[in-house]
């Protein structure tokens, strides 16, 4: 399969075919205006290849996900989330060496800048800390150099290090707290860990289990292909802004609740859920009626239609967490009530909608101790090394050529322009 035949105005016009190495199909469109004049509309892109790309594989049918070809399921198993940086930003995973070097270079950039310190100080304490950790990114350009492919090279690692201190220290800032530097003794997950939670002359210990949750979590969140935070920092990327400004851009793509934000609203619906009483029948029959505007959070996918693969193991890894930790969660169970009772319900069963990474996450921050507006902040550092590694893609790739879409124009046609004692 070579070409297809598109008929539009009784004239035949033959687009070639590509096959990605999974055998995905596409039909390239791009010929398509010249040749006729018309465009392709797919609102909210449910069918539009943007690009080809080499980092991450998913088969949404078969509940598949790989990085770099590698399934998610060994990663999980076998990966730290250095390791997953290196796979995706650098291609491959790093041996022992290369991984010694890449953690030595995450530990040397990993202090924040006094200069964005004094910014980062000025929010007031109740500012929502996404608003902070896009701002403090963009505010990175005034303070590195990007002109060059190697200054952007180095501000991914810069990027890679300073997310998490940024990240910590605005949890500090909310709360009144004086600021924990970075250690680089420490792995990336209980870095950030002790960074969040040392208190002076109380040191707060990091269990090699709520370490690996953690490290467990941001693996999972490594990449997820065209996304809309994602396609974001290509969108801006392409118009050839800096890393930081493309990745600011990002993160502020994943705040919203139809994506990264609907960590935090998940625990906001069970939270409701259990004031009722552990009703959660109400909180279904609402995500079915479609007057309501309300969506069962942490439930459906674009691109999953049988499971997604993230949910299964962060659902086994918050009940193994709280056994070990020993803490007892109402809202786990409340979870568990909610999926068996959605998963039975002939809605969500004709939809396909199935529990997404964001339903069990949750309750795994919560069990570390990680308040409910930084949930998403937690998200955006696991996706990083995803982003930097679609954004380099794209740079190299895309010809230099801008990502802009066409549309389907639907106002008015060509009109006067009445004088002001004319119009109504
Ligand atoms: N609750 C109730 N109904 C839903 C839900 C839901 N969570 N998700 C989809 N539907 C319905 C939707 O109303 C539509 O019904 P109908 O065909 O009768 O009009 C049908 O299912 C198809 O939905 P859609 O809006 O076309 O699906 P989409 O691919 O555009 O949206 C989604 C995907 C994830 C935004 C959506 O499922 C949703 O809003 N889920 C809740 C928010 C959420 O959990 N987001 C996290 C996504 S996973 C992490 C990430 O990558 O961001």
């Amino acid at each position: 399969m070579s070409t297809a035949k598109l008929v539009l105005g009784g004239k035949e016009h033959e687009l070639p075919v590509v096959t990605g190495s999974e055998g995905e199909v596409g039909i390239d469109i791009a010929s398509l205006r010249n040749a006729t004049s018309a465009i392709t509309l797919d609102p909210g892109y449910g069918n539009t290849g943007s690009c080809r790309s080499a980092v991450t594989f998913i088969d949404g049918e078969k509940g598949i996900l790989r990085y770099r070809g590698y399934p998610i399921e060994e990663l999980a198993e076998k990966a730290t989330f250095e390791e997953i940086c290196h796979l995706l930003v650098y291609g491959e995973l790093p041996n022992r060496k290369e991984l010694a070097r890449f953690k030595e270079g995450l530990a040397k950039h990993s202090i924040v800048h006094e200069g964005l310190r004094k910014i980062l100080e000025t929010y007031p304490r109740a500012t929502h800390p996404m608003a902070i950790l896009s701002s403090m990114i963009c505010s990175m350009s005034a303070f590195y150099p990007w002109e060059t492919e190697e200054d952007e090279q180095n501000n991914a690692l810069l990027l890679m290090t300073k997310m998490k201190s940024i990240a910590a220290f605005t949890y500090k800032q909310a709360k009144g707290e004086p600021w924990i530097y970075p250690r680089t003794d420490l792995g990336y997950a209980s870095d950030f860990l002790q960074m969040m939670f040392t208190v002076p002359n109380r040191p707060y210990a990091i269990t090699p289990v709520q370490e690996r949750a953690l490290d467990l979590l941001l693996v999972l969140h490594g990449d997820h292909e065209q996304n809309c935070s994602t396609s974001t920092v290509r969108m801006v990327g392409s118009s050839q802004a800096n890393l930081f400004a493309s990745i600011s851009a990002g993160v502020c793509a994943l705040w919203g609740p139809l994506h990264g934000g609907a960590n935090e609203e998940v625990i906001h619906m069970l939270q409701h859920i259990h004031d009722e009483h552990g009703d959660y029948r109400k909180t279904i029959a609402m995500a079915k009626d479609k007057k309501s505007g309300f969506r069962l959070m942490g439930f459906g996918h674009r691109v999953y239609k049988n499971f997604d693969p993230r949910a299964k193991i962060i659902k086994k890894a918050a009940d193994d967490l709280l056994a070990e930790m020993g803490v007892k969660d109402p809202l786990l169970s409340i979870a568990k009530d909610l999926e068996e009772a959605a998963l039975q319900d002939e809605y969500f069963l004709e939809r396909k909608l199935y529990p997404n990474v964001d339903f069990y996450s949750g309750i795994i921050y919560r069990a570390l101790g990680i308040p409910m507006n930084m949930f998403t902040v937690l998200f955006a550092m696991g996706r990083l090394p995803g982003w930097i590694a679609h954004w380099m893609e794209m740079r190299k790739e895309s010809g230099g050529r801008i990502h802009r879409p066409r549309q389907i124009y639907t106002g008015q046609t060509q009109r006067r322009v009445p004088a002001l004692d004319e119009r109504k």
